[in-house]
């Protein structure tokens, strides 16, 4: 049932250029978004998405998405803290849950809240006979296939096509997209598959890094604009299944705190693909240098060319056009958790004290 791998994990983050694949197939259709027609985003005032833990992260990801591609102002919670806090909610917009599993008990209740008070409640899920999916006026599949792992990795990757194919819907919907910018983002999307693939491919070299990294006490993970919540998803894959504290920041965040934490001591990965954002992240990374962290930079050919000098390490990525690359950095993030755990020796499949659907609040 693992197909070969010694862990549901290992094999769940190699499978994701095929799921991811299957998924695309299912949402473009040539130049085509396949999602419904209900779903049309041209007079709404706001979109609302609520989830909870690496689900959250990816509403995170995506409301840069929206609000770029679409125009759409985008408000963004976990779900625990939504369902208590009684948020206006514009009748005119749509509440957006996403959910691995379907059944996390804060982000139902955040849905039922929303039900009737806003025109669309939107399930995003990959167990479609789910609560959620079940309760929401609309379910959309990520189509990730079964995930056992408790810590979601092809699910992440899968909630982030689903949440990228709605926002090029939002943009053509609200003219915010021409027909040539929207097919020129799905073929970008098209091409990860292939790109992952590559990015997989480091996975050796991150086995021999995760060596020292099983060593610290704190590790950081720094990135901007969509690869901050990248970076907070870093973070958590990392501390949940090895047991290292591990925090993400948003780069220019750094200076107001973090970067008093940094010694010769504490790894600092920076998420950082060459992009119009490449040179802020950059003199970041240099001010952890200066002193003397450690700092492991995950780019593309271009970034490494101009910055990996005096860095600790880098890993090379394919380069991906802006703004989807969170999708491919999602691997090396998931295989530095990976590889630091097995260094470590705990249970990756089974992490202490976590369960994978959490059904009470
Ligand atoms: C982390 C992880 C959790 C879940 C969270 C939400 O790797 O798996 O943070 O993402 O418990 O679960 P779902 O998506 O089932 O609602």
């Amino acid at each position: 049932e693992k197909g070969g791998y010694k862990h549901f994990m290992a094999k769940e983050i190699a499978e994701q250029p095929v799921v991811l694949g299957d998924a695309l197939r299912h949402y473009l259709k040539a130049d085509h978004i396949n999602l419904p027609e209900e779903l049309d985003f041209s007079n709404i005032e706001r979109l609302t998405l609520v989830a909870c833990g690496t689900a959250f992260y990816a509403c995170s990801v995506a409301k840069y998405w929206f609000e770029s591609l679409a125009g759409l102002p985008c408000e963004i919670d976990v779900a625990s803290e939504f369902r208590y806090r009684e948020p206006p909610l514009p009748k005119n917009s749509f509440a957006l849950f996403v959910s691995q599993s379907g059944e996390t008990a804060d982000t139902l209740a955040a849905l039922r809240y929303c039900k009737g008070k806003v025109a669309h409640t939107v399930a995003v899920v990959n167990v479609p006979t789910s609560s959620i999916a079940r309760e929401a006026d609309l379910a959309l599949p990520i189509l990730a296939g079964i995930e056992v792992g408790v810590a979601s990795t092809k699910a992440f990757s899968c909630q982030l096509l689903a949440l990228a194919v709605m926002a090029l819907k939002a943009g053509r919907d609200r003219g915010h997209l021409s027909a040539a910018q929207a097919a020129a983002h799905m073929d970008t999307l098209r091409a990860l598959p292939g790109l992952m693939n590559a990015a997989l491919a480091t996975s050796d070299e991150i086995a021999r890094l995760a060596a020292q990294l099983a060593e610290a006490q704190d590790i950081l993970f720094l990135g901007r604009g969509a690869m901050y919540p990248l970076a907070l998803e870093g973070a958590l894959k990392l501390k949940e299944i090895s047991y290292i504290h591990a925090e993400g920041y948003a780069s220019g965040e750094l200076k107001h705190g973090p970067i008093a934490l940094i010694d010769r001591t504490v790894p600092v990965i920076v998420m950082a693909p060459h992009d119009r954002l490449f040179d802020k992240t950059v003199s970041n990374m240099q001010e952890v240098m200066a002193r003397h962290g450690k700092v492991l930079l995950v780019t593309d050919a271009k970034g490494a060319t101009t910055a990996a000098e005096g860095t600790w390490a880098h890993l090379r990525m394919p380069e991906v056009a802006e703004p989807f690359a969170p999708i491919l950095y999602a691997l090396p993030a998931q295989l530095l958790a990976y590889h630091t755990a097995i260094a470590k020796g705990t249970d990756v499949d089974q992490p202490r004290n976590l369960a994978k659907s959490v059904t009470v609040e």
